[in-house]
Parts: C-alpha cells; sequence; structure tokens
C-alpha cells in the first residue's frame, strides 16, 4: 500500500509518517512528525536508519515497493535513540544479513538497547563505504545530541542524511522544501526543534560545521530524520543553524508569565505598552496557555525575556517554575532576563525568578519590579517606565 518516494537517482525515503503524535519527550508536536529512512541503491543496498517500532510496517511496505528488503546489505545506524532504532530488530528478522554500520558509542549503546548477537561495523569520521556506484561517507556528531550520533554523506548524490539534525517535528504528504506552502511553518518547527533539543549543545554546532566545510563536501540535499527534505534552502537552514548555535537574536522582547487574580497580568500588559510606546516588537506569553516546549522556541529568537511571577508559598508560581527548571537545562546564549510579579506579603518569587535566570545563563539586567497585591496608578506607571527601559536595552 505505502511507496517509496525518490528524492534523488537511486535514492528513496522509505520512512513513516506519524499524523497523530502530539508529544514527544516533553515537547508538544503539534504538526505531528516523520520518522525517515532512506534506501541507497548503489550495486549494493543500504538503508539509513529505521523507523519507531510501531511503524516498522509502513517502512516495510514502502521499501518493498520498490526492493526485497532481505536483499539489503547495510544497515546505516545514523543514530540509536527509539525514533530511529525502535524497528532494528524487526527488520534484522527480515534481513539477518544486512550489517549494521554504527560508530563506537552507537555499537555498545545498541546493546544497551537490544541484546543481540548482531555483528556491528564500527566508522569514524571520514570513513568510506563503497556500495558500488554510490559512496558513503561518514561523519561523528559526537552529542548532537546523543554520545552516538552520525552524519552520512553520500557522495555521488550530495545527499547529507543528518538524523536528527536540521530535523522538524512535521507530517506532510509532501517530501521537500520547496515543495508548495509550508516553508514558514517548517521553518517554525525546525527552531522548535533546535530549541528543545538541540539549544544545550549549541557550542558544539558551529566547530562540526567548520569539520564539514573542511571536507569540501558539496551539499546538494539535507535528509534530516525527521519532518521535510531540504533541497532548495540547503544554505537557509545551515545559516539559521549558525545563527541559533551563537546566540544570534532580533530585537525582539518576550514578555512570559502566569497570574493568580490578574495583577501580574496586569503589570505584564503595562510592559507591554511601554515597549509598544518605544515601537519594540515584543509578545506576551502567558504560560497557562503557551506550553513551555513552544516559548523557548520563541525565546530562541528574542534578545531579552521579561518573566512575571506572582509569589505563590515564597516562592514562583508552578507553570512559570517549570519553564524556568527547563531553561536551565537549556542554557540558552546571549538573553538578557528581568522578573516582576505581585505579591500579598513576601514577595520572594521576583529574587527566585533573578536567581534561576542566572543559572540558566541569562544576564539579569534590572533588579526585578513587585507591586502588592493589586496594580494601582502609580504602579502602572511603574511598569511602563520598566517597558520603556527594557526597551531602551535593545539599542545598549
Ligand atoms: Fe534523537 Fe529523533 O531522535
Amino acid at each position: 500500500m505505502y511507496e517509496a518516494a525518490e528524492i534523488g537517482k537511486g535514492v528513496f525515503w522509505v520512512g513513516a509518517i506519524d499524523w497523530d503524535i502530539r508529544e514527544f519527550h516533553g515537547y508538544t508536536t503539534n504538526r505531528g512528525t516523520t520518522y525517515n529512512a532512506y534506501l541507497i541503491k548503489g550495486e549494493k543496498t543500504a538503508l539509513v536508519d529505521t523507523v519507531k517500532a510501531a511503524f516498522f510496517p509502513e517502512m516495510i511496505s514502502r521499501i518493498k515497493s520498490i526492493q526485497d528488503p532481505k536483499k539489503i546489505d547495510y544497515l546505516i545506524m545514523n543514530h540509536l535513540e527509539m525514533d530511529h532504532s525502535g524497528a532494528i530488530p524487526s527488520f534484522k528478522e527480515l534481513a539477518p544479513n544486512a550489517q549494521i554500520v554504527a560508530t563506537d558509542y552507537g555499537s555498545k549503546g545498541l546493546l544497551k538497547h537490544f541484546p543481540h548477537d548482531w555483528p556491528v561495523q564500527e566508522v569514524k569520521t571520514g570513513h568510506e563505504l563503497s556500495l558500488g556506484g554510490k559512496t558513503l561517507k561518514f561523519l561523528e556528531a559526537y552529542m548532537l545530541h546523543w554520545p552516538d550520533s552520525m552524519f552520512t554523506y553520500l557522495l555521488e548524490d550530495s545527499i547529507l542524511f543528518s538524523n536528527d539534525g536540521f530535523g522538524q517535528h512535521y507530517a506532510s504528504f509532501q517530501r521537500f522544501d520547496d515543495d508548495d506552502g509550508h516553508f514558514e511553518g517548517i521553518m517554525e518547527e525546525a527552531a522548535k526543534y533546535f530549541a528543545n533539543i538541540l539549544m544545550p549543545l549549541a557550542p558544539l554546532i558551529p566547530p562540526l560545521l567548520k569539520k564539514v566545510e573542511k571536507m569540501r563536501i558539496p551539499i546538494e540535499i539535507i535528509a534530516p530524520s525527521h519532518g521535510i527534505i531540504w533541497r532548495s534552502h540547503t544554505n537557509h537552514i545551515i545559516n539559521s543553524y549558525v545563527e541559533w548555535s551563537t546566540g544570534v537574536a532580533q530585537d525582539r522582547v518576550l514578555i512570559i508569565y502566569d497570574t493568580m487574580w490578574g495583577s501580574t497580568e496586569t503589570m505584564a500588559k503595562a510592559i507591554s505598552e511601554g515597549l509598544g510606546k518605544a515601537r519594540v516588537e515584543h509578545k506576551l506569553l502567558r504560560l497557562r496557555t503557551n506550553h513551555y516546549s513552544d516559548v523557548v522556541r520563541e525565546i530562541l529568537t528574542s534578545k531579552i525575556v521579561v518573566i512575571g511571577s506572582p509569589t505563590i508559598n515564597e516562592g514562583i508560581f508552578p507553570s512559570v517554575a517549570q519553564l524556568l527548571s527547563y531553561l536551565k537545562g537549556l542554557h540558552p546564549l546571549k538573553k538578557k532576563g528581568v522578573a516582576f510579579g505581585s505579591y500579598g506579603w513576601g514577595g520572594e518569587a521576583i529574587e527566585a525568578i533573578n536567581s534561576e535566570m542566572r543559572a540558566s545563563g541569562i544576564e539579569v539586567v534590572e533588579p526585578g519590579l513587585g507591586v502588592v497585591y493589586v496594580p494601582m496608578n502609580r504602579d502602572i506607571e511603574a511598569c511602563l517606565q520598566l517597558g520603556e527601559r527594557i526597551a531602551s536595552l535593545l539599542n545598549n
């Protein structure tokens, strides 16, 4: 029933589309995802990655539309995580002679996922594997985002199989970035993917891209393991990765907050008015209506975060605390931060937000603004002025 899609001469997408997934280890996937596997046919045949276990029948059906799976000679395992390796045991039952190729970490980790006696051919950066008419070259991508991660490059067709790198959780019947009507959506999902998965590992990305540059391999197509394949915007996505991994952001402010009885929200709106008066691009994101995994995508491309919480139980409101805890792991680069919030008596949330922001690597640029109970006229004025001061930071 399922068909393979040819993405280059003798190179086929044989993955699976997961229209239904809405959560991926704590990150919302509102547009679903795909698990991309690729079949490369030279004199010998290689399968690059498999799919999540439950999608094995779909992958095999696509493979069977062009090739007997038993006759696959190699399985290139670019990454061990279960969304790409889950179908390996079923695949090996069907194609027991397919030689698994992986990094040293991939080989060791495979045993810890699936106890087995499959021989694994270990490869390192620069190693090549000839399929006869098609040559694969490997590039270890240590910690991007697991120790075992690897890119595979197809020399004759200039295709980089980048696994999670450059991926997006985006389910579609379309395969390419230049197919109609979805470029904005895939860039949004690529940024969300980067923010949630790769942001803490950002310092490793420029050296890896340099390595690729030094290998002098032209890249016509980037075929990731999730979402859409890049062929018309390869430079655009590579440049976006360079920017995201070095903390380049827009002159944009995010006001991220939650509220109990509306006072912190009133403050957020007054700060917004101050920013608006200074004509600064900004957004208000209330945390009970915006998932933290979407909020971090917005943080990736903004220079300043203004974080507001009422004080509750001598601390931060739970939804705000959750975001701050997540941010400590992500460690966003080159961000400035300001805290605010209303309180009844203690007001501990302001200092707690400051402390959490510092722990995330965010530069705290104001002591923070607290308001007792409900903002009165002079409090509103203070929030407006805070908005204007934050606006002036963008010029400094
Ligand atoms: Fe790291 Fe798509 O798995």
